[in-house]
């Protein structure tokens, strides 16, 4: 069964936390891109992290986010069992508790993220303890990762306009009232297509925070959100620093966009006719001396460079975070 939970994703956190990489946590929507990162990490010999936004298993589940989240967990483990790898669900930016409660009692997820970093710090601690109290009534182990500071930027439904840098010594408060297994920590970077040049990086605060926990006798995985807009030598300098989930998604959406961009402009005529050819599409073209070419339009031509394209950029990332060549859980199942 290489669709694993909380668990067996403890066990990946601490090997990251004792030999210095993350997990690159990648966002899914619908199934091509989930497909590309599967192949991708057997590929890289890493774990794999997949991560569902609350928007995300909503469009999954044409407008039920309940119904995306059975969907598309049943579709990762049917996949997720062809291939040897530990492969793992979070739930992304979680806001709304009846959801929550839905997710704990499906048993799906391997961990939540609850996002209450916009509240005030008493309002996200009261909201983020209430969830790893749900938790703790769930039958098997589901981590829980909570957010202290704000990245500015877009991810889905979460709107920020400004950053607030996470303060250390808040951290440790944070992370002991409560219990969360994972920290998410705003050190610069941005949700979105953040270039690098433009962002306002603090690699050393990781480490101060990632020691002000250590001091306290907390080993809490550090998390790195919208890391999109990081150059690879920007993500390397936050590896080792206590950081044990870097999450990605902007750069898949990108991929996913321009791969389908490229596969049609390559010979537009075979998708739309020429100038001067009437567009008599909803008559299928009955009446005009031009086809539409079906080696192309086919979705599965499309979806196969996107899962190519996709496995092909989760490799590079997973060197880059130097989860390659780690998997806890294929070397297991070669033992
Ligand atoms: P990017 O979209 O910037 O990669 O951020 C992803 C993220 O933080 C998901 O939680
Ligand atoms: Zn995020």
């Amino acid at each position: 069964m290489p669709f694993y939970g909380g668990d067996e994703l403890a066990t990946v956190y601490d090997k990251a936390l004792d030999e210095g990489f993350g997990l690159v946590a990648s966002n899914v929507a619908e199934p091509n891109v989930m497909m590309g990162l599967i192949e991708g990490a057997d590929q890289a010999d890493s774990d794999l992290l997949i991560q569902m936004s609350g928007g995300a298993a909503s469009f999954a589940g044409n407008g039920d986010p309940e119904a995306g989240l059975r969907a598309m967990g049943t579709y990762i483990e049917e996949i997720a069992d062809q291939y040897d790898i530990g492969v793992f669900l979070n739930m992304d930016h979680q806001t709304d508790m009846d959801f929550i409660d839905m997710q704990v009692e499906s048993g799906i997820p391997s961990s939540i993220m609850i996002d209450a970093s916009h509240e005030d710090f008493e309002e996200n601690v009261a909201r983020s303890k209430k969830v790893v109290e749900k938790t703790e009534q769930a039958d098997e182990e589901i981590l829980v990762e909570a957010e202290l500071g704000q990245i500015k930027g877009v991810e889905d439904e979460i709107v920020a306009e400004e950053a607030f840098y996470t303060d250390p010594e808040q951290a440790v408060e944070f992370v002991e009232r409560t219990g969360a297994d994972l920290l998410a920590i705003s050190v610069g970077t941005q949700h979105g297509v953040a270039k690098g040049k433009d962002l306002d990086l603090k690699p050393d605060l990781a480490t101060e925070i990632h020691e002000a926990l250590s001091d306290h006798g907390l080993d809490t995985p550090l998390v790195l959100h919208g890391s999109s807009g990081l150059q690879p030598d920007q993500l390397s300098d936050f590896m080792n620093r206590g950081i044990c989930k870097v999450n990605k998604d902007t750069r898949y959406q990108y991929e996913y966009s321009r791969t389908l961009f490229d596969l049609y402009r390559e010979e537009p005529n075979d998708i739309v006719p020429p100038e001067g050819v009437e567009d008599e599409r909803d008559a299928f073209f009955n009446d005009v001396e031009w086809s539409p070419n079906k080696d192309r339009f086919d979705p599965r031509v499309g979806g196969r460079n996107v899962r190519e394209r996709i496995a092909e950029v989760y490799a590079g990332l997973a060197e880059v975070s130097g989860s390659a060549g780690q998997s806890l859980y294929k070397s297991a199942t070669h033992r």
